[in-house]
């Protein structure tokens, strides 16, 4: 109960930020909502002079086929007038000439509902994403002036090209339109959208008991777990093309050759392996580095991941179950185990090929101490790519209908040139202890990469991976935080079903926290599967070195 306590005040105190606007409302009405967003909600940015930012700080796409924007607004002080200037500023002036209000620049807010209108008609000339910036200045007095600033992103179509954007669910999922990275972005963002109104929702239903908590710490305390809310079933992706539905395949769990005969095929002599150097050591788990020498006599240098001498018959049983997970894989992406050794009292060795690999959670960590330059700074643009590179190892193992149950930077490792292997998870619960939790049921699970119907009902599927990988990403952005650092495991379950989610990292793009935000929905069917994840990556990384 008490995390609960302190998670409503980081809520509270992120979203509620002190009045200085006024005693005012403005808001999107339903019929608006509606007509951009398509859902049945009054989207709020100030409710009762209190701004909600969160709102304010995400960039609305408007679709090509809309072309004008309505607010609306009540001033709530009759006695005292609220005026109020509107700026609006259009990036390309060819594709879309100053945007024209239906109200005079400046004036005094009505103390009736007043909806007011911005036109946004594209010339047709030119094709591009066009940014609108509305900048509302509303003053109480003259020298008390809160600035609100509302980012639009248009997309305007030359005229006569402009059947290609109703057709984009045709297109081969590998098309390079930027229509579809728009659909799938804009999916993402709407995403967020309904988070927004929900949490605006729970400050409605809540305000009065919540009360208590608000006058906690101020919006800078906003940590490691913002918090945002997620309706059960609301988010309609269906009406946005880009995302169709994975068809549902029955998981073949374990592949037709049962685990010993897999054994058997990969099996080696003791005496070719030679361990040299310790890489990571647990409790009873330890990983080597080694050489193997084959019949031919090559020596190869490889990684084994072995226990020691006191692990009990059950660990070594998960050592082997859990090692041979992604046997007889063949992907650039995949650290596929290679061969075994398993001699009558000797522990086994399990050897993975080996090129200068470092753990992935290990090599990010290492990023975050040495800031001042001694290690590598990852760009936003590497850490696309080292997403992609998982994205692309995860498509494979769909394809091959495995799942991997445990996606996270623990369990994948990377090279000097920062390719990335996505790595089985044999050893880890005794490597990153702090990863693994038991809710009292002896079983040691990640608790917090888990979806949800994971963690309540051992229930595994594609969605699932992809739940954890938004995880994974939230990972890579943060260089490996502890995630839900401040949750308690066994409040988890309950955590994430009443909608609270990870926050968005610092310096993390709002396109990267979008696709995250969208791992974690709540219903399995509503989040995208890692081809559509890999589609909507590859633009985003696109853009960003499109400019370079
Ligand atoms: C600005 O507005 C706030 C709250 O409405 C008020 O407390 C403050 O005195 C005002 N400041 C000035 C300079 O008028
Ligand atoms: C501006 O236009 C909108 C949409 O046509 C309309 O609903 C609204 O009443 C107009 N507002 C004013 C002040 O004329």
């Amino acid at each position: 109960m008490k995390i609960f306590l302190f998670s409503y005040t980081i809520l509270v105190s992120y979203l509620y930020i002190p009045a200085v606007s006024g005693y005012l409302n403005l808001y999107l009405s339903l019929p608006e909502v509606q007509r951009l967003l398509g859902l049945h909600a009054e989207l709020f940015y100030i409710r009762k002079g209190v701004i909600n930012n969160y709102a304010l700080n995400f960039v609305v796409p408007i679709p090509s086929n809309i072309d004008s924007l309505c607010f609306t607004w009540e001033s709530l002080t009759p006695g005292q007038p609220v005026h109020y200037s509107i700026q609006v500023d259009s990036s390309n002036l060819a594709a879309l000439p100053t945007p024209k209000l239906n109200i005079s620049d400046a004036g005094v807010i009505s103390n009736t509902v007043q909806t007011f209108q911005i036109s946004l008609p594209c010339t047709g000339l030119v094709e591009a994403e066009v940014d609108i910036k509305i900048k509302m200045n509303i003053m109480l007095t003259p020298e008390n002036v809160t600035t609100l600033t509302f980012r639009r992103k248009k997309i305007c179509l030359e005229l006569e090209k402009s059947t290609a954007y109703v057709s984009v669910d045709s297109l081969p999922p590998y098309s390079n339109s930027v229509n579809i990275l728009y659909i799938a972005i804009c999916c993402a963002i709407l995403f967020i959208f309904i988070l927004v109104i929900v949490v605006t929702l729970y400050h409605v239903k809540g305000n009065k008991t919540r009360r208590s908590t608000e006058n906690g710490s101020g919006p800078t305390t906003t940590t490691t777990t913002f918090l945002a809310a997620l309706p059960r079933n609301s988010v309609n992706v269906s009406s946005y093309g880009s995302l169709k539905r994975m068809p549902s395949y029955s998981l073949i769990e374990e592949r037709s050759k049962d685990l010993q005969d897999k054994i058997t095929e990969l099996s080696i002599q003791r005496c070719r392996v030679r361990l040299s150097s310790i890489i990571m050591e647990g409790t009873f788990g330890k990983i080597y580095q080694g050489s193997y020498t084959t019949e031919e006599g090559t020596e190869e240098t490889t990684i084994v991941k072995t226990v020691m001498d006191h692990a009990s018959d059950v660990q070594i049983s998960l050592l082997l179950k859990e090692g041979m997970s992604l046997y007889a894989l063949n992907h650039k992406n995949i650290l596929s185990i290679s061969r075994v050794s398993v001699e009558e009292h000797m522990a086994p060795f399990l050897l993975y090929p080996y090129k200068n690999y470092t753990n992935l959670k290990l090599f990010l960590q290492k990023c975050k101490v040495s800031s001042e330059g001694v290690h590598h700074t990852l760009t936003t643009q590497e850490l696309v790519d080292m997403a992609l590179q998982i994205i692309q190892a995860m498509q494979y193992l769909h394809k091959k209908h495995l799942l991997h149950k445990d996606l996270a930077t623990r369990n994948c490792v990377i090279d000097d040139k920062l390719n990335i292997l996505v790595a089985d998870n044999a050893l880890s619960r005794d490597l990153f202890p702090s990863d693994y939790h038991c809710l009292g049921d002896n079983e040691n699970r990640p608790v917090k990469w888990l979806a949800i119907e994971s963690l309540l009902h051992k229930s595994f599927s594609p969605s699932s991976d992809v739940w954890s990988f938004g995880v994974l990403l939230w990972e890579l952005t943060t260089l490996a935080q502890q995630p839900y650092i401040e949750i308690d495991p066994f409040e988890m379950a309950a955590y994430l079903k009443d909608g609270y989610r990870l926050a968005q990292p610092i310096n993390c793009p709002d396109e990267l926290f979008a696709v995250m935000a969208y791992c974690w929905a709540m219903s399995a069917e509503e989040r995208p599967t890692f081809t559509q994840l890999n589609v909507c990556l590859q633009e985003f990384y696109a853009q960003l070195t499109r400019y370079v």
